[in-house]
């Protein structure tokens, strides 16, 4: 079983994501991890963001791994490294999107997000999981909430990771990015028709998986 779980940045879509499939006992899949897994590659690479043929290069070549560890978490290995905390950074938030827009890249990582169903029983998340990824996911759902509350999750989790930032810097990333991805050519993020919506703007993280879990079993 496929469950796609679709939203902007900020919408709170992997935290329910990780429980979701921790509970279900379904395999964690972070598609927009491996977008920055190639956007790290890239900077670390010095190849710059603007350079398409290179970066196309660079994913041709890429291989990541998503492993669900026992605790729920997950650790991202780019080529046989863990890049779980360096692709959280803000250089790399800075230009995921720019990388992400690009139709071979787009294609590339499809194919590997694709071959993750082989595994077994997939909680997916991103921006196209449910409208090109997988068109046919048995339940998909587009999580989203206000400008302003995203901004605040997205502000707290930085925090959490101790990373310094200004809170008018989360909201200037955050609009930059949903303008990117929801504007862009190849796949802009979308909620697919027979998506459930739902708006997590004045819901906790219990209450979005409770909801979710039991339109899920409904
Ligand atoms: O969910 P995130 O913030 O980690 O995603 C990073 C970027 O990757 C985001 O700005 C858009 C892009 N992305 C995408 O285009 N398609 C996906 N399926 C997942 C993420």
């Amino acid at each position: 079983m496929i469950i796609a779980i679709d939203g902007p940045a900020g919408a709170g879509k992997s935290t329910v994501a990780k429980i979701l499939a921790k509970r279900l006992g379904f395999l964690y899949i972070d598609t927009g991890a491996m977008y920055r897994a190639l956007t790290l590659k890239a900077l670390e690479n010095n190849v710059p963001i603007n350079d398409e043929p290179g970066i196309i290069q660079l994913a041709l070549g890429i291989k990541i791994d998503l492993l669900n560890n026992p605790d729920g978490s997950l650790t991202v290995m780019l080529d046989g490294e863990d890049v779980s905390l360096a692709i959280r950074k803000a250089r790399i938030t800075q230009f995921v999107s720019d990388v992400a827009k690009i139709k071979e890249v787009r294609q590339v990582l499809v194919k590997m997000q694709r071959e993750f169903k082989e595994k077994g029983d997939c909680v997916l998340d991103g921006r196209d999981i449910g409208t090109v990824v997988f068109p046919h996911a048995q339940k998909k759902f587009f999580i989203d909430a206000s400008a302003e509350v995203r901004i605040q999750r997205r502000f707290k989790e930085l925090k959490g990771l101790s990373q310094k930032v200004a809170e008018n810097e989360v909201a200037k990333d955050l609009a930059n990015r949903d303008k990117i991805d929801s504007t862009r050519q190849t796949s802009p993020l979308r909620q697919a028709p027979d998506a459930i919506y739902i708006d997590t703007t004045n819901l906790s993280i219990e209450q979005v998986v409770e909801k979710m879990f039991k339109l899920l079993n409904g």
